[in-house]
C-alpha cells in the first residue's frame, strides 16, 4: 500500500517539525497536520514565518518549502482524519495531576480522545500511528477503542516513537540515529509496517529503520529517554562530589568520555535537566514498574529524578549562601530561561525552580533569555501557586537587553546554555553591577579565569 494522505493529530513540538520533514521530503503526500489549538493553528500558517508558534533552527526553511504545496495546517480535524489513509496520533501525554497514578502516570486522555474522534469519522481502513510517547501497551487500549465502532473500518495500530531532540529537531529528523517501528506480526501488521518504512525510506538508510512488536516499541521509548536523564544524573552527583574534593567536572566528563564505551555525549553537568520530557517518561516507567510489582526497579529509576531535583535545589540553596545567607530585596539576573539552548520551550525548565526557591526568599528577579517572552515567564511561576500573580509581577521582572538585566544585580545566574552569553562584555556587566558581584555559572559555559580576573565572584557547577 502507499501512504497518499497523512493527518498529524497535534501540531506541538513534535508533530509540527515531523510533518514538516515527511512534507519536504515526499512531496507525493498531502500532509495535514491538526490541531484544537485555533492559535497555535494560526502561528503555523502565518505569513511571517518569523512568528512560528515553535523556535527550531531550520525549521522555517523547511515549513517555507512544504507549507501550501503539500504541507497544510488546519483545525478541521475531522476533514483531515476522513481523507488520511495514515493518522499520526501526536498530542501530549502529560503527567497524571489528578487520580490513580497522580503525578506519575502518563494522563492518556488526549490520546483516547483521538482514538474516539478517528473512530467517530473514518469510513475508510486507516493505519494508525502511534508518535506520541505511551506506556507500554497503550496500543492495545487504541485498537480495542478503534475497534468498538462496529462500522466496518479496519484499523493498523503502530508504535513510531520520535527521538529528535529540541534545538536540534530539524537535523534529528533529516539525519535521524534510527527510525523505530513497532507493528503487529499479522499480514497486515507487516503491510502497514511496511508502508510507514516506505515513507521514512525516502531519505533515511534502510539498515537505520529499525522494526519491532508494538510492545519492545513503545518501551524503547521510555527506556531512551531514561538511559539519557541518567547520565545527566550521574554527571550532576559527581558535579558535587568534584565541588568538595577539588576536582573539575569538565575534566572528569572529558576524561570518562574518551572511553569508548561510554561515550563523550550527554555528560554536561548542569543545573539539573528539564524539558518536558525525561521527568515525566521516567515517572511513567518508575509507575509501570510498580504496577507490575516490580519495587526495585522503581527505586533505581526514582534515584535520577531526585537526583535532579537536588541539583535545582542546591544551586539555589548556594545563590542564597553566597549571597551571606539572605537575597531578600537583593536583585538577581537570570539569564536563560529555556530548558537548553536553541528552543523557546521552557517545560520543567530548571530555571523556574531556581527562580521559584530565590522568590521565596524574596528576592527580586531580572530574567532575559533570547528567545522566551515574558508572558511565558509569568505563566511559568504563576503555575506554580508558590506566590500569587501579583507578587510574581513585583519581584520578576522581564528584560530584553541582558546587560539591562543585570544592572545593578548582586548576581548573575546563568541557567541555559546559550551560546551567546560567552560573547557578552563581561566587564561591562561587572561594572553595572553591586559589588562583590558574583555570577553563578549552572552550565559551567563561561571562562573562569577571565571573570575572575575582572573582579568576579565566580562559582561554576561542579568546579
Ligand atoms: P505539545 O504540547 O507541544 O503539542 C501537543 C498538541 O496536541 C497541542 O498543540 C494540543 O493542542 C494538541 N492536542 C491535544 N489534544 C488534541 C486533540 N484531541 N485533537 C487535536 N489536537 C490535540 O506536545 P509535544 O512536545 O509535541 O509532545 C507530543 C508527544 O510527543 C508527547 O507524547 C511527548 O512525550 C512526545 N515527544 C516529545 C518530544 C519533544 O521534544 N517535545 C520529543 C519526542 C517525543
Ligand atoms: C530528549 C531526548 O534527547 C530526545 O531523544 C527525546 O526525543 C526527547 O527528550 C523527548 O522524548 O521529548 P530534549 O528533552 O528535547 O530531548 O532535549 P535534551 O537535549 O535531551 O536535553 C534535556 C535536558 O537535559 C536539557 O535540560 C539539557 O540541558 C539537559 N542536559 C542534556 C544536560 O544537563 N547535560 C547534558 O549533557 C545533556
Amino acid at each position: 500500500m502507499q501512504v497518499k494522505n497523512i493527518c498529524c493529530i497535534g501540531a506541538g513540538y513534535v508533530g509540527g517539525p515531523t510533518m514538516a520533514v515527511i512534507a519536504q521530503k515526499c512531496p507525493d503526500i498531502d500532509v495535514t497536520v491538526v490541531d484544537i489549538n485555533e492559535q497555535r493553528i494560526s502561528q503555523w500558517n502565518a505569513s511571517d514565518l518569523d512568528t512560528l508558534p515553535i523556535y527550531e533552527p531550520g525549521l522555517k526553511e523547511v515549513v517555507s518549502q512544504a507549507r501550501g504545496r503539500n504541507l497544510f495546517f488546519s483545525t478541521d480535524v475531522d476533514a483531515a482524519i476522513a481523507a488520511a489513509d495514515m493518522i499520526f496520533i501526536s498530542v501530549n501525554t502529560p503527567t497524571k495531576t489528578y487520580g490513580k497514578g497522580k503525578n506519575m502516570a502518563a494522563d492518556l486522555k488526549f490520546v483516547e480522545l483521538c482514538a474516539r474522534q478517528i473512530a467517530r469519522v473514518a469510513t475508510s481502513d486507516k493505519i494508525v500511528v502511534e508518535k506520541s510517547t505511551l506506556p507500554v501497551r497503550t496500543a492495545q487500549a487504541i485498537k480495542s477503542v478503534l475497534s468498538e465502532t462496529g462500522n466496518g473500518v479496519e484499523f493498523q495500530i503502530l508504535s513510531n516513537p520520535e527521538f529528535l531532540a529540541e534545538g536540534t529537531a530539524i537535523s534529528d529528523l533529516l539525519r535521524p540515529d534510527r527510525i523505530l517501528i513497532g507493528g503487529e506480526t499479522s499480514e497486515k501488521g507487516e503491510e502497514a509496517i511496511q508502508a510507514l518504512v516506505d515513507v521514512y525510506a525516502r531519505w533515511v538508510p534502510k539498515e537505520n529503520i529499525l522494526t519491532t512488536n508494538v510492545w519492545s516499541s513503545e518501551l524503547s521509548k521510555l527506556v531512551a529517554n531514561a538511559f539519557l536523564a541518567q547520565r545527566v544524573s550521574s554527571i550532576n552527583a559527581i558535579s558535587e562530589l568534584c565541588e568538595a574534593t577539588g576536582a573539575d567536572v569538565r575534566e572528569v566528563s572529558k576524561a570518562i568520555g574518551m572511553d569508548s564505551r561510554i561515550g563523550p555525549k550527554f555528560l554536561q553537568a548542569s543545573v539539573g535537566f528539564g524539558g518536558s520530557c525525561f521527568q515525566k517518561d521516567i515517572l511513567n516507567l518508575v509507575y509501570i514498574a510498580k504496577t507490575f510489582g516490580l519495587a526495585e526497579v522503581a527505586d533505581y529509576w526514582e534515584q535520577v529524578i531526585l537526583m535532579n531535583d537536588h541539583q535545582k535545589s542546591r544551586f539555589a540553596t548556594k545563590i542564597l549562601e553566597t549571597l551571606y545567607n539572605t537575597v531578600s530585596g537583593k536583585k538577581i539576573a537570570i539569564l536563560g530561561w529555556a530548558f537548553k539552548k536553541d528552543t523557546n520551550d521552557t517545560r520543567e525548565s530548571a530555571a523556574i525552580y531556581v527562580a521559584d526557591e530565590l522568590l521565596e526568599e524574596r528576592a527580586s528577579i531580572a530574567v532575559y533569555d533570547p528567545k522566551v517572552k515574558e508572558e511565558r515567564v509569568f505563566a511559568d511561576l504563576n503555575y506554580l501557586e508558590s506566590r500569587s500573580a501579583e507578587e510574581n509581577k513585583e519581584l520578576v521582572e522581564v528584560q530584553n537587553d541582558p546587560y539591562e538585566a543585570c544592572k545593578d544585580a548582586h548576581a548573575v545566574a546563568i541557567l541555559t546554555e546559550w551560546d551567546e552569553f560567552k560573547s557578552y562584555d563581561w566587564q561591562a556587566i561587572y561594572d553595572n553591577m553591586l559589588k562583590p558581584a558574583c555570577v553563578f555559572d549552572g552550565r559551567a559555559i563561561l571562562d573562569r579565569a577571565q571573570l575572575e580576573k575582572i573582579g568576579f565572584k565566580y562559582y561554576c557547577i561542579g568546579n
